[in-house]
């Protein structure tokens, strides 16, 4: 079965979960019974996904089949930037539980550090951003934390943050976020974030761990190989018997980060769960530790344009 790991301040995490991102609605519903059935209790959800209410309905039926219990899942959703303004943080997390048919979350996370005006899906001017300035994190913070005391969510946690975010989190929060959601992946590998996190007993976990792989067209530009086609992955993978994707899971794995790779498709999720079991040497993951290339799949330029606050710069404050 899957390990699990601490999670602030009294629970625990699976450190491998399912990735629910560009699941389509249609699919995604048969991906997470497929799922729950293969072992699966943790599941990544986002009210900005755009497909709460299948993953609800999947869960209320698998559930009703006796497959699983909700006190046995794990079930994280994302407050989107459009909601950051602390009167809205509640009523959304409402609605992704009513959406997923739950009546808590086991975790909250809010998805980006940057805010919208109310109900923007995404912008496409400027002026329709909020700058944290005007809305500051630790206004949006101390909303979430009213959602704990509530009862909607049993643990809050933040997304896309850096080191420096963090710390000014930490600096004035009621209730420490006990995780970190970012991209992670042998090319971008973020040890300072993760030695960081770790040691202020925040768990990372990595979104896009098979280093996005619908998406290779961003490294063609690049000339660079693949993150599952690189030379160094196949040859460690085929000294395993496994697949590149269950070596990189199971370098995250190892070094303490929590994977949640998506996939629709039931041989794939089956190949993921079973990264679990693979254990890689000290010399492989010294190997894999030299990939290093700090690239981002998801860099935020989305987030850039004319009178818009946020850059890329601002983001990652790097
Ligand atoms: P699919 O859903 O058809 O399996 P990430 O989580 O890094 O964003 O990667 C998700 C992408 O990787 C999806 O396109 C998914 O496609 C694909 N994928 C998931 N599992 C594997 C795997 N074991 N091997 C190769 N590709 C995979």
């Amino acid at each position: 079965s899957i390990p699990v790991l601490p999670l602030q301040p009294d629970g625990t995490i699976p450190q491998l979960g399912l990735g629910t991102w560009k699941s389509d609605p249609g699919v995604v519903y048969e991906a997470v019974r497929e799922a729950i059935r293969i072992g699966y209790r943790h599941l990544d959800c986002a009210y900005a996904y755009d497909n709460e209410a299948e993953i609800g309905q999947a869960l209320a039926d698998a559930i009703a089949a006796g497959e699983v219990t909700r006190s046995e899942l794990f079930i994280t959703s994302k407050l989107w930037n459009a909601y950051h303004h602390p009167e809205s943080v509640g009523p959304i997390l409402a609605e992704s539980l009513k959406r997923l048919q739950l009546d808590y979350l086991d975790l909250y996370l809010m998805h980006w550090p940057i805010a919208f005006e109310k109900g923007v899906g995404f912008p496409k001017a400027g002026e329709e951003f909020v700058s944290l300035e005007a809305l500051p994190l630790i206004d949006t913070w101390r909303a979430m934390e009213a959602c704990v005391d509530a009862g909607q969510a049993w643990h809050i946690g933040v997304s896309n943050f850096s080191v420096k975010k963090i710390k000014s989190l930490l600096a004035e929060a009621r209730i420490t976020p006990c995780n970190n959601q970012v991209e992670m992946h042998p090319y971008l590998q973020q040890e300072a974030l993760v030695a960081f996190c770790h040691q202020a007993g925040i768990q990372v976990t990595a979104y896009s761990p098979l280093g996005s792989a619908d998406r290779p067209e961003f490294l063609k530009s690049q000339n660079e190989p693949a993150l599952l086609s690189h030379p160094e992955i196949l040859a460690i993978a085929e000294a395993h018997s496994a697949s590149p994707a269950q070596v990189v899971l199971a370098w995250n794995l190892a070094r303490g980060v929590v994977v949640i790779p998506k996939s629709a498709n039931p041989q794939r999720l089956a190949e993921n769960f079973a990264a679990a079991k693979l254990t890689l040497s000290g010399e492989e993951m010294a190997t894999l530790a030299k990939l290093d290339k700090h690239f981002r799949f998801i860099d935020g330029h989305f987030w850039e344009m004319a009178g818009s606050p946020y850059t890329r710069e601002n983001l990652w404050d790097e």
